[in-house]
C-alpha cells in the first residue's frame, strides 16, 4: 500500500483515506495514481458493500491538485494529468458500491471534484468547497465544471467556477452539494453508520441502482425510465429478490448473497 494513500477495511465496508497532511492532501501523480490503484482493486472484490474516501488531518479532504507539482507541466502533460483525474473520478462513478465523500475539511480544486464523484457527501462543519482554479489562469480538470453543474444546477456551478469562491458547510448542504453536515468530530463515525446501512441491503439492488441512477442522469426520461424497468426486472432472476422478499413476508431480517 502507498503511504500517501491509507486503506482500512471493516466488513464489507473500505475507508480510502488521502494521506498528504502537510501538503493538505493535495492531489499529485503519485496519490492519483494510487487511488486509482485502489478503486480498481476494491472494484474487483465481491465482498465490498460499500466505499468511504476522506482526508488525513483535520484540515482538509483535499485542497487541490498539486499545485507545485503541475506549476511547469507543458500542455500535453496536464492533458495528460487531467485525462489520469478524469479516469479516477469515473472509476469512482463506476464502482459497483456506493462511494461515499466524509468531506472533512477543504475540498478545493480537484479535491471538490474528486468529492463529486462520490455517490453522496457528507461534510464536516469546518469543510469548505470551492473550484478556485480560475485565480490560478486554470480551470478545473478532473470533471469539476461537469459534475458540479450536474449536482447544483448550471447557475451555481457558473458563480462557484468563475469567482473561485469557497463556500462554506451549511452553503454546501443549502444548494444539494452536500447531504449532510455533521460535527467535525463526528463525521466518519456518521458516514460509517449510513455505509453499515447499505452494507445490509442487497448488493446486486445497490450496484443496479446506482448504474441506474447516473447512467439515467444523462438520458431522456422516458429512455432513463426504460433503463430502469429493465435493471428492476433483472433482479428478478436473482436469489437475493427472493430472499428478500421471502423475509419480509417471513418477519424475519434477510440473508442476502450477492447473487
Ligand atoms: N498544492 C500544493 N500544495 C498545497 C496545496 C495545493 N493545492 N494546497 C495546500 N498546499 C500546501 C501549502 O503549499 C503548504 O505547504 P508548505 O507548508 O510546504 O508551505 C501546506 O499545504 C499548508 O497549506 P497553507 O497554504 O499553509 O495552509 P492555509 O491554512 O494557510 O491555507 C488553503 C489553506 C487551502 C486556503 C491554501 O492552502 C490554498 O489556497 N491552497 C490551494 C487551493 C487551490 O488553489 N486548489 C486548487 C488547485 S488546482
Amino acid at each position: 500500500m502507498s503511504e500517501v494513500l491509507l486503506v482500512s477495511r471493516e466488513g464489507g465496508i473500505a475507508t480510502l483515506t488521502l494521506n498528504r497532511p502537510d501538503k493538505l492532501n493535495a492531489l499529485n501523480a503519485e496519490l492519483v495514481e494510487a487511488l486509482a490503484t485502489a478503486v480498481n482493486e476494491l472494484s474487483r472484490d465481491a465482498s465490498l458493500r460499500c466505499a468511504i474516501l476522506t482526508g488525513a488531518g483535520d484540515k482538509a479532504f483535499a485542497a487541490g491538485a498539486d499545485i507545485a507539482a503541475m506549476a511547469n507541466l507543458s500542455p500535453a502533460a496536464a492533458h495528460a494529468f487531467s485525462a489520469k483525474g478524469h479516469a479516477l473520478c469515473a472509476a469512482i462513478e463506476a464502482a459497483n458500491v456506493p462511494f461515499l465523500g466524509a468531506v472533512n475539511g477543504f475540498a478545493l480544486g480537484g479535491g471538490c471534484e474528486i468529492a463529486l464523484a462520490c455517490d453522496f457527501l457528507y461534510a464536516s462543519d469546518r469543510a469548505k468547497f470551492g473550484q478556485p482554479e480560475v485565480k490560478l489562469g486554470v480551470i478545473p480538470g478532473f470533471g469539476g465544471t461537469q459534475r458540479l453543474s450536474r449536482r447544483v444546477g448550471l447557475g451555481l456551478a457558473r458563480e462557484l467556477c468563475f469567482t473561485g469562491a469557497a463556500i462554506d458547510a451549511a452553503t454546501a448542504l443549502r444548494i444539494g452539494l452536500v447531504n449532510a453536515v455533521v460535527p467535525h468530530a463526528e463525521l466518519v463515525a456518521k458516514v460509517t453508520e449510513v455505509a453499515k446501512t447499505i452494507a445490509q441491503m442487497g448488493p446486486r439492488a445497490i450496484t443496479e441502482c446506482k448504474r441506474v441512477l447516473l447512467r439515467g442522469d444523462d438520458l431522456p426520461l422516458a429512455e432513463a425510465n426504460d433503463l430502469e424497468s429493465r435493471a428492476f426486472a433483472s433482479l428478478f432472476e436473482t436469489a437475493d429478490q427472493r430472499e428478500g422478499m421471502a423475509a419480509f413476508l417471513e418477519k424475519r431480517a434477510a440473508k442476502f448473497i450477492g447473487s
